[in-house]
């Protein structure tokens, strides 16, 4: 089966998780595509959705969802997003869509995060991938000297301005082998937004697309 044919074999399977009346939160990625598209056609009666970026909600709305303001729900159900990487905590690594921050908001609102991705996107360490951290403008140079006294390369995204108007640096780790550690340090420094380890709050459940079928790990 080619990668395309798994993510979109763990995306339908997300359709289980999903009920009547639910407010779905929805992430960004080729794999969530599969899963708006399952959506769609699966003619649930679902009460609105959650979106974490722009890209997402321009799907959505070509499929007439009612698209829910974060401000308005103090939380709900689910929340149905992909992974650049997936450990056995169900850690991830995200972002490499760039959506990474309202992707962290929108999981937050939601009781349980079921991560969608095919199999080339579980290790057994994370840190192949670069984490994305989406920093304000001005702080750019600044937070890339301070990754570096933290081992990271940080590299610019040239070019790629986040829906929220900020840059990207994409940060090679050799390996990242204390991942919550890593995030916090991350987040706090000046000028950082938010970043792409979901460490601290990992997936509730993953369905990996795999040639023998999609397979459920949950926590
Ligand atoms: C978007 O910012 C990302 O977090 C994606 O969810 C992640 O990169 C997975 O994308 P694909 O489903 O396209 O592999």
């Amino acid at each position: 089966m080619s990668q395309d044919e798994l993510k979109k074999a763990a995306a339908e399977n997300a359709l289980r998780f999903v009920k009547e009346k639910d407010v779905v939160g929805i992430g960004t990625g080729s794999t969530v595509n599969f899963f708006i598209d399952a959506l769609a056609q699966s003619r649930i009666p679902i009460d609105g959705v959650v979106v974490s970026s722009k890209a997402s909600m321009q799907r959505l709305m070509q499929y007439g969802f009612e698209i829910l303001d974060p401000n308005s729900v103090v939380h709900f159900p689910i929340y149905v997003d992909g992974a650049d990487e997936v450990n056995s905590r169900l850690q991830m690594i995200k972002g490499g869509g760039g959506a990474l921050t309202g992707e962290k908001i929108v999981a937050s609102l939601a009781k349980k995060f079921v991560c969608i991705s095919d199999a080339s996107k579980k290790v057994d360490v994370l840190g192949k991938f670069p984490v994305a951290v989406e920093v304000i403008p001005l702080a750019r140079s600044f937070v890339a000297r301070e990754i570096v006294k933290l081992g990271g390369d940080p590299v610019y995204r040239q070019g790629y301005v986040t829906d929220y108007g900020n840059v990207i640096l994409d940060v090679y780790f050799s390996s990242i082998l204390e991942p919550i550690k890593l995030e916090e340090t991350l987040n706090n420094i000046t000028g950082v937004v938010t970043n792409g380890l979901f460490a601290r709050h990992p997936a509730d459940v993953l369905l990996l697309g795999t040639e023998e079928g999609v397979k459920e790990t949950s926590l």
